[in-house]
Protein backbone atom coordinates (compact mmCIF):
# COMPACT_ATOMS: atom_id res chain seq x y z
CA UNK A 1 0.00 0.00 0.00
CA UNK A 2 1.15 3.68 -0.48
CA UNK A 3 1.55 6.11 2.07
CA UNK A 4 -0.76 8.90 1.96
CA UNK A 5 -0.09 12.14 2.74
CA UNK A 6 -3.15 13.13 5.65
CA UNK A 7 -1.73 16.25 7.03
CA UNK A 8 -4.32 17.79 9.36
CA UNK A 9 -1.97 17.49 12.24
CA UNK A 10 -2.09 14.14 13.15
CA UNK A 11 0.65 13.85 15.44
CA UNK A 12 0.36 10.01 16.15
CA UNK A 13 -0.80 6.17 16.47
CA UNK A 14 -1.22 5.12 19.64
CA UNK A 15 -2.40 1.46 20.53
CA UNK A 16 -3.08 -0.78 23.58
CA UNK A 17 -3.44 -4.49 22.95
CA UNK A 18 -3.09 -7.76 24.51
CA UNK A 19 -2.73 -10.45 21.51
CA UNK A 20 -1.14 -8.09 18.93
CA UNK A 21 -4.60 -7.54 17.17
CA UNK A 22 -4.82 -3.59 17.89
CA UNK A 23 -1.47 -3.30 17.35
CA UNK A 24 -1.00 -4.85 13.89
CA UNK A 25 -3.98 -2.80 13.28
CA UNK A 26 -2.36 0.50 14.36
CA UNK A 27 0.83 -0.25 12.74
CA UNK A 28 -0.53 -0.61 9.47
CA UNK A 29 -3.01 2.24 9.72
CA UNK A 30 0.27 4.88 10.91
CA UNK A 31 2.41 3.21 8.21
CA UNK A 32 -0.16 4.01 5.69
CA UNK A 33 -0.73 7.61 7.02
CA UNK A 34 2.93 8.69 7.69
CA UNK A 35 2.57 8.87 11.23
CA UNK A 36 4.62 7.53 14.31
CA UNK A 37 2.90 4.40 16.33
CA UNK A 38 3.00 4.40 19.73
CA UNK A 39 2.32 1.52 22.80
CA UNK A 40 0.26 3.45 24.95
CA UNK A 41 2.92 2.09 28.03
CA UNK A 42 5.29 4.15 26.13
CA UNK A 43 4.59 7.35 25.14
CA UNK A 44 7.81 9.49 25.46
CA UNK A 45 7.99 12.10 23.34
CA UNK A 46 4.69 12.70 22.46
CA UNK A 47 3.15 15.81 24.20
CA UNK A 48 -0.43 16.45 26.33
CA UNK A 49 -3.42 17.08 23.65
CA UNK A 50 -1.68 15.90 20.74
CA UNK A 51 -3.82 14.89 18.12
CA UNK A 52 -3.68 10.86 17.89
CA UNK A 53 -6.13 7.93 16.87
CA UNK A 54 -6.07 5.32 19.46
CA UNK A 55 -6.49 1.42 19.08
CA UNK A 56 -7.84 -0.28 22.09
CA UNK A 57 -8.30 -3.82 22.34
CA UNK A 58 -12.07 -4.67 23.93
CA UNK A 59 -12.23 -6.66 27.51
CA UNK A 60 -15.42 -7.70 28.20
CA UNK A 61 -16.87 -4.41 25.81
CA UNK A 62 -14.32 -1.83 27.70
CA UNK A 63 -12.03 -0.27 25.15
CA UNK A 64 -8.40 -1.22 27.26
CA UNK A 65 -6.48 1.90 27.26
CA UNK A 66 -9.14 4.33 26.31
CA UNK A 67 -9.65 6.15 29.53
CA UNK A 68 -5.95 6.81 30.03
CA UNK A 69 -5.62 7.86 25.99
CA UNK A 70 -9.38 9.89 26.57
CA UNK A 71 -7.20 12.21 29.77
CA UNK A 72 -4.09 12.58 27.80
CA UNK A 73 -4.54 13.19 24.29
CA UNK A 74 -7.25 15.03 22.01
CA UNK A 75 -8.31 11.89 20.25
CA UNK A 76 -9.61 11.90 16.62
CA UNK A 77 -10.70 8.70 16.27
CA UNK A 78 -11.13 5.75 18.63
CA UNK A 79 -11.06 2.35 16.98
CA UNK A 80 -11.79 -0.85 19.20
CA UNK A 81 -10.79 -3.84 18.35
CA UNK A 82 -12.89 -6.77 19.01
CA UNK A 83 -13.80 -10.45 18.49
CA UNK A 84 -17.00 -10.73 17.27
CA UNK A 85 -18.80 -9.20 13.64
CA UNK A 86 -19.40 -5.21 14.28
CA UNK A 87 -23.30 -5.43 13.88
CA UNK A 88 -25.20 -2.23 14.55
CA UNK A 89 -25.93 -3.37 18.07
CA UNK A 90 -22.72 -4.05 19.36
CA UNK A 91 -21.32 -0.91 17.97
CA UNK A 92 -24.12 0.81 19.68
CA UNK A 93 -23.69 -0.98 22.87
CA UNK A 94 -19.66 -0.11 23.05
CA UNK A 95 -20.46 3.84 22.29
CA UNK A 96 -22.68 3.37 25.32
CA UNK A 97 -21.02 1.60 27.62
CA UNK A 98 -17.59 3.25 26.76
CA UNK A 99 -18.63 6.89 26.87
CA UNK A 100 -17.46 7.58 23.47
CA UNK A 101 -18.17 11.53 22.17
CA UNK A 102 -15.87 11.31 19.28
CA UNK A 103 -16.15 9.33 15.98
CA UNK A 104 -16.04 5.11 16.88
CA UNK A 105 -14.65 2.70 14.38
CA UNK A 106 -15.15 -0.95 15.10
CA UNK A 107 -12.43 -3.29 13.47
CA UNK A 108 -12.65 -7.13 14.05
CA UNK A 109 -9.24 -8.58 15.06
CA UNK A 110 -9.42 -11.80 16.18
CA UNK A 111 -8.73 -14.46 18.70
CA UNK A 112 -4.84 -15.72 19.31
CA UNK A 113 -5.38 -18.36 22.19
CA UNK A 114 -1.62 -18.91 22.40
CA UNK A 115 -0.58 -15.45 22.78
CA UNK A 116 -3.50 -15.66 25.93
CA UNK A 117 -2.41 -15.17 29.53
CA UNK A 118 -3.81 -17.35 31.93
CA UNK A 119 -7.15 -16.15 33.64
CA UNK A 120 -7.97 -14.56 30.04
CA UNK A 121 -7.10 -18.33 28.24
CA UNK A 122 -9.23 -19.59 30.67
CA UNK A 123 -12.64 -16.93 30.08
CA UNK A 124 -12.38 -17.71 26.36
CA UNK A 125 -12.72 -21.11 26.76
CA UNK A 126 -15.85 -20.76 29.05
CA UNK A 127 -16.56 -17.87 25.85
CA UNK A 128 -15.72 -20.79 23.25
CA UNK A 129 -17.75 -23.65 24.98
CA UNK A 130 -20.84 -21.15 25.72
CA UNK A 131 -20.58 -20.12 21.96
CA UNK A 132 -20.39 -23.81 20.94
CA UNK A 133 -23.14 -24.80 22.73
CA UNK A 134 -25.31 -22.58 20.86
CA UNK A 135 -24.16 -23.23 17.40
CA UNK A 136 -24.67 -27.13 18.28
CA UNK A 137 -28.00 -26.50 19.38
CA UNK A 138 -29.13 -24.00 16.76
CA UNK A 139 -31.76 -24.33 14.52
CA UNK A 140 -29.90 -25.73 11.02
CA UNK A 141 -30.31 -23.19 8.45
CA UNK A 142 -33.23 -24.69 6.71
CA UNK A 143 -35.71 -24.39 8.97
CA UNK A 144 -38.04 -21.74 9.69
CA UNK A 145 -35.93 -19.42 11.43
CA UNK A 146 -36.77 -15.33 11.74
CA UNK A 147 -33.84 -13.28 9.89
CA UNK A 148 -32.06 -11.92 13.00
CA UNK A 149 -32.10 -15.16 15.14
CA UNK A 150 -30.54 -16.87 11.64
CA UNK A 151 -28.06 -14.13 11.57
CA UNK A 152 -26.73 -14.60 15.18
CA UNK A 153 -26.55 -18.12 14.05
CA UNK A 154 -24.41 -17.59 11.31
CA UNK A 155 -22.26 -14.65 13.42
CA UNK A 156 -21.63 -17.14 16.01
CA UNK A 157 -20.21 -20.41 14.07
CA UNK A 158 -17.59 -18.09 12.09
CA UNK A 159 -16.95 -17.02 15.83
CA UNK A 160 -16.53 -20.65 16.79
CA UNK A 161 -14.26 -21.02 14.08
CA UNK A 162 -11.84 -17.51 14.39
CA UNK A 163 -11.74 -19.05 18.06
CA UNK A 164 -10.29 -22.56 17.08
CA UNK A 165 -8.32 -21.71 14.46
CA UNK A 166 -6.90 -18.24 15.93
CA UNK A 167 -8.02 -16.17 12.87
CA UNK A 168 -7.21 -12.83 12.21
CA UNK A 169 -9.05 -10.77 10.55
CA UNK A 170 -7.04 -7.69 10.19
CA UNK A 171 -5.81 -7.56 6.45
CA UNK A 172 -5.03 -4.69 4.21
CA UNK A 173 -8.33 -4.01 2.56
CA UNK A 174 -9.91 -3.96 5.92
CA UNK A 175 -7.08 -1.28 7.27
CA UNK A 176 -8.31 0.64 3.49
CA UNK A 177 -12.05 0.87 4.73
CA UNK A 178 -10.79 2.32 7.94
CA UNK A 179 -8.46 4.87 6.00
CA UNK A 180 -11.19 5.50 4.26
CA UNK A 181 -13.02 6.43 7.06
CA UNK A 182 -10.88 8.18 8.67
CA UNK A 183 -10.48 10.29 5.43
CA UNK A 184 -13.92 11.24 5.26
CA UNK A 185 -14.30 12.19 8.64
CA UNK A 186 -11.85 15.41 7.84
C1 LIG B 1 -11.11 -11.86 28.65
C2 LIG B 1 -11.50 -11.44 27.27
C3 LIG B 1 -12.67 -10.72 27.05
C4 LIG B 1 -13.03 -10.31 25.77
N1 LIG B 1 -14.17 -9.60 25.59
C5 LIG B 1 -14.53 -9.21 24.34
C6 LIG B 1 -15.73 -8.47 24.11
O1 LIG B 1 -16.45 -8.09 25.03
N2 LIG B 1 -16.06 -8.16 22.83
C7 LIG B 1 -15.27 -8.52 21.76
O2 LIG B 1 -15.62 -8.23 20.61
N3 LIG B 1 -14.11 -9.20 21.94
C8 LIG B 1 -13.73 -9.54 23.20
N4 LIG B 1 -12.56 -10.24 23.40
C9 LIG B 1 -11.71 -10.56 22.23
C10 LIG B 1 -10.58 -9.55 22.00
O3 LIG B 1 -11.06 -8.22 22.05
C11 LIG B 1 -9.97 -9.83 20.63
O4 LIG B 1 -9.31 -11.06 20.69
C12 LIG B 1 -9.03 -8.73 20.14
O5 LIG B 1 -8.69 -8.99 18.80
C13 LIG B 1 -7.79 -8.67 21.01
O6 LIG B 1 -6.97 -7.62 20.56
P1 LIG B 1 -5.40 -7.67 20.84
O7 LIG B 1 -4.87 -8.86 20.06
O8 LIG B 1 -4.87 -6.39 20.34
O9 LIG B 1 -5.21 -7.84 22.30
C14 LIG B 1 -12.19 -10.65 24.66
C15 LIG B 1 -11.01 -11.38 24.89
C16 LIG B 1 -10.66 -11.76 26.16
C17 LIG B 1 -9.38 -12.51 26.36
Amino acid sequence: MDNVSMGGGLKAVVYCSHTGHAKKCAEMFSNRLGVPCYDIKNIKGLGRNSNIVFFGWIRANKIIGYKKAKGFFDIKLICGVGMCKGTDSIIQSLIERNDIDKPFYYVQGGVNTERLSGVYKWILNIVRFGIGKAVSQGVSPDESFDSKAQAEYEDNKELLKDIQNNRDHITDSAVEELVKYYQALK
